[in-house]
């Protein structure tokens, strides 16, 4: 059964309370939260307080996705603003085992981002590390890009490796995800899509949502 993480860049921010009660409410699975530092990426969106906040009203998984530079210096942060699985990016990482297994020993999931231009196979060795896996199908950055179609591989890939070692990896998708590609990205090996401009644009973001979890099927 494939995840559905609606990406709260994309709410109304006026109303985040009801966008928060939408989705608990939604098939949503879980809650995705961006955070970016204007270094990582050419864009800065919310950080701790914001998280902290939201998580007194949501009630799913928080999935924080660090687009920052230097992640290991707020493991603990994040942590303790809500999330439940920490994504960092693999192009900011010297030394990233450590970082990780840090991630893990806070009592979260660890997750590490690849950028389009990072090789899938480049996370070989520390698969074992890695509870999610995810693959941006956009340059990250902003909401409302369009799918990059070199992803398809390489979610294969990923698959494939996962398979090959035996892990347990979660394969998350993030960037254009939309109701025309979602079951092309789930026959390919998906397990988690995140899915920003698509719910929140629509008419009805809870059936948007009900609509992806049905792509799945
Ligand atoms: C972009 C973020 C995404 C973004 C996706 O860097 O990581 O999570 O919100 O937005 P859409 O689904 O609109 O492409
Ligand atoms: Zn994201």
């Amino acid at each position: 059964m494939t995840l559905i993480a609606p990406s709260m860049l994309s709410a109304n921010f006026l109303q985040l309370g009801q966008e928060i009660e939408m989705i608990n409410n939604s098939e949503a699975d879980w809650f995705h939260l961006d955070v970016m530092d204007g270094q990582f990426v050419p864009n800065i969106s919310y950080g701790m307080p914001i998280i902290a906040t939201m998580k007194k009203a949501a009630r799913k998984t928080f999935d924080v996705h660090l687009m920052i530079v230097e992640p290991e210096r707020y493991l603990q942060d994040f942590k303790k603003a809500g999330a439940d699985y920490l994504t960092v990016h693999y192009e900011t990482g010297f030394h990233l085992h450590r970082t990780l297994t840090s991630i893990r020993n806070l009592g979260m999931k660890a997750g590490l981002s690849i950028n389009p231009h990072t090789p899938v196979n480049m996370i070989q060795d520390i698969i074992h590390e890695i509870d999610l896996l995810l693959i941006m199908s956009i340059n990250p950055g902003f909401g409302g890009q369009q799918f990059l179609p070199l992803t398809y591989n390489k979610i294969r890939e990923a698959k494939q490796l996962i398979q090959e070692s035996g892990a347990s990896t979660l394969i998350e998708i993030d960037g254009g995800v939309t109701l025309d590609n979602a079951s092309d990205i789930i026959r390919a090996g998906a397990d988690v899509l995140v899915a920003g401009n698509t719910v929140f644009s629509s008419a009805n973001p809870a059936e948007t949502i009900s609509k992806l979890k049905q792509a799945g099927k």
